[in-house]
């Protein structure tokens, strides 16, 4: 098989690009590991920012979006039995939207079954070389049979854990990465939202976020000991957890039922330099990964993937300025969300080894930040998302 850009990975990322290189006429065949009801079953990210949903207009799959999803002005932190609204929208005429990650990756899918454009999926031993020469390559498993795929590009698209950051050779790549001595738990429940907005919470027994996927869908997390295991959560301690964490008013109001996911996620900062090998790309979690407080992950995905397809897009027109410049455009974004994801979650969360001092400073900044109009607009305009870079 031979094609212009082969794309590692159908998460986001993947999916994403397909799309925008359909819209431009460039061919592209995405190869993925798993099947398409696995990549659906995974529950992730929840909000957009204003950058994600033009992307997705951009890319033809925004319909659904702009009828389902639920834009919000606005959230809560609470913190020392005080509340404070910070107004996205007052403070920086920009708005997020709610709409899950499997909408958006079913969106994505839904259109490119439409387009008749190619996904593999349960590709099994996927490989990829030859990207530092004018000729790489793809190969996998599918079926039983050794497949070869050829490209001018290829997009490692392939999260975390794919192979395309692990086929660089450690001489070319540095990575930067702290772990956090916490994950969340997470639980989706069919139940209506405990507020009509996000409430994001510092409480002495750690963090909590009370989100949704929709009016009648909640998302909830609660900051967990790394070694503690989901299966020892029934739905009732995680309900009663949850409650000890919200502001009274708000448990009172809780409306709980049974679970329909719950998982536990590890918290962690990473990021990859660069982020272009020869003829290999890499995008999204396959590049970076942020801790979840401020839900900057999928928002990072969706904006490497426009630069990535900007610079496809202008090397078949002619130039080479858009791939040459991918790494250090995407990067200069990438490393604001880190730092706010970062600020964010040490803000908001308990850390065993920083003790009372930490827990004070904590305070002091949350209150400062309830006091300041300036330092409350910092927050937003970062939360609802920078622009993208060149
Ligand atoms: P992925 O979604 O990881 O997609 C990569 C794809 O590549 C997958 O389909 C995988 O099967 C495939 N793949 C992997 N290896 C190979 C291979 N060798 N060959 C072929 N295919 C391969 N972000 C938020 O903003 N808010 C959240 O609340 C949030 N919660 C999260 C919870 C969890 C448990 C995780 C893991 C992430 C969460 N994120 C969250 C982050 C967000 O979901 C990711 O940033 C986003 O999914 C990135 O998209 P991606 O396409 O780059 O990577
Ligand atoms: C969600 C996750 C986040 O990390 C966040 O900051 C907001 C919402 C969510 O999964 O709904």
């Amino acid at each position: 098989m031979r094609t212009q850009v082969a794309i590692v990975g159908a998460g986001p990322s993947g999916l994403l690009l397909g799309a925008l290189l359909h819209k431009a006429g460039i061919d592209h065949v995405i190869v993925e590991q798993r099947s398409p009801d696995y990549v659906l079953g995974r529950i992730r990210a929840g909000v957009l920012e204003q950058v994600a949903v033009d992307l997705l207009d951009e890319a033809g799959v925004g319909a659904r979006l702009h009828a389902e999803g639920l834009p919000h002005d606005g959230f809560d932190l609470c913190f020392d039995g005080r509340r404070h609204r910070i107004d996205l929208h007052a403070l920086t005429g920009k708005r997020v939207v709610v709409y899950g990650q499997t909408e958006v990756t079913r969106d994505l899918m839904d259109h490119r079954a439409a387009v008749g454009r190619t996904t593999v999926y349960d590709a099994d031993n996927v490989a990829v070389g030859g990207f530092d020469t004018a000729r790489p390559f793809v190969t996998f498993r599918q079926g039983g049979v050794e497949q070869r795929l050829e490209a001018d590009f290829i997009a490692g698209c392939d999260g975390f854990h794919g192979v395309c950051r692990a086929s660089v050779p450690g001489s070319a790549i540095q990575t930067f990465e702290k772990v956090y001595p916490f994950g969340w738990l997470g639980v989706l429940a069919d139940v209506p939202p405990v507020s009509h907005e996000l409430i994001y919470g510092n409480s002495d027994r750690g963090f909590m976020l009370a989100s949704m996927r929709s009016k009648t869908r909640s998302r909830y997390y609660v900051q967990c000991r790394l070694d503690e295991k989901v299966e020892a959560w029934s739905d009732d301690a995680f309900w009663d957890e949850l409650k000890r964490r919200l502001p009274a008013a708000d448990a009172e109001r809780l409306v709980t039922g049974p679970s329909i996911e719950k998982s536990i996620a590890p918290l962690r900062s990473f990021v990859t330099e660069p982020m272009r090998f020869g003829r290999l790309f890499l995008a999204g979690d396959a590049a970076h990964i942020v801790p979840p407080t401020g839900a900057k992950g999928l928002n990072l995905a969706a904006s490497d993937v426009a630069l990535l397809a900007r610079g496809f897009i202008e090397h078949y027109a002619g130039s080479n300025e858009g791939i040459d410049r991918y790494s250090e455009r995407a990067l200069s974004r990438v490393w604001k969300a880190e730092r706010f994801s970062w600020w964010f979650t040490s803000l908001m969360h308990q850390f065993p080894e920083t003790g009372g001092f930490g827990a004070k400073m904590q305070l002091a900044e949350l209150d400062y930040l309830c006091g300041s109009v300036a330092a409350q607009t910092v927050m937003a305009e970062n939360y609802v998302g920078l622009p993208i870079p060149g």
